[in-house]
């Protein structure tokens, strides 16, 4: 099964806690989902691979290292997705980013597809996907199944808050990949919409409704 980190740092938790406040407005939710885009960013990319080069400090020449290679990609599932890019692009600014638009049917609570893009060669890119909300897990399998189709291998997957049953899904359909979670939610409800969750995160991004 996938490799799941759950985020314990308070500086998270608390900005999980700011979102999740109805009376948060669109402003401060939308700086607050790119702040945790980046904390969380900073854990995901831990395992970056280095090269040393040569450079001179004022006092002598050493060597010291550098991310090597230098091919990201940052791939949000439209649309809440896109509010964690600019934190991660903040660490990454040579990053590319790849969009993928999925949307709910609102009876089957199933994706359903209507664009992909991606940076190339995507097969030897580390590849982010976002999206704040990891609810059924129907979306963030798609999305993945579309980028392994198009050749990507090493996916990470991130989000702000999961439902269990997403989280299962998405280890058990895609147990190659390494998945960070903000926070681990109690459960789904009927509209399959995350318990206590933060409402809907496109909206509140966005401004919407
Ligand atoms: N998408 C959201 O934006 N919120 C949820 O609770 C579930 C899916």
């Amino acid at each position: 099964m996938g490799e799941v980190f759950i985020n314990k740092h308070p500086l998270v938790q608390h900005k999980i806690t700011r979102l999740r406040d109805k009376t948060t407005g669109t402003n401060e939710f939308r700086n607050l989902v790119e702040e945790i885009g980046m904390l969380m960013g900073y854990e995901a990319l831990a395992d970056l691979a280095t090269e040393d080069i040569e450079v001179e400090t004022p006092l002598e020449r050493t060597l010291s290292p550098v991310i090597a290679g230098r091919k990201m990609a940052v791939v949000p599932i439209l649309r809440a997705g896109l509010g964690m890019v600019n934190g991660i692009q903040a660490l990454v600014p040579t990053a590319k980013v790849g969009h993928i638009g999925l949307y709910r049917d609102p009876d089957t609570h199933e994706p359903v597809e209507y664009y992909c893009k991606l940076p190339t060669p995507i097969e030897e890119r580390t590849i982010v996907v976002t999206d704040p909300m990891l609810a059924t897990g129907g979306s963030a399998c798609d999305a993945i199944r579309m980028i392994k189709q198009h050749g990507g291998k090493k996916i990470k997957f991130m989000c702000i808050i999961a439902a269990p049953e997403g989280l299962e899904r998405l280890r058990k359909e895609h147990p190659d990949i390494q998945i960070y979670v903000g926070h681990l939610d109690r459960q789904l409800n009927e509209h399959a919409y995350i318990l206590p969750g933060l409402g809907d995160a496109g909206d509140r991004i966005f401004g919407t409704k």
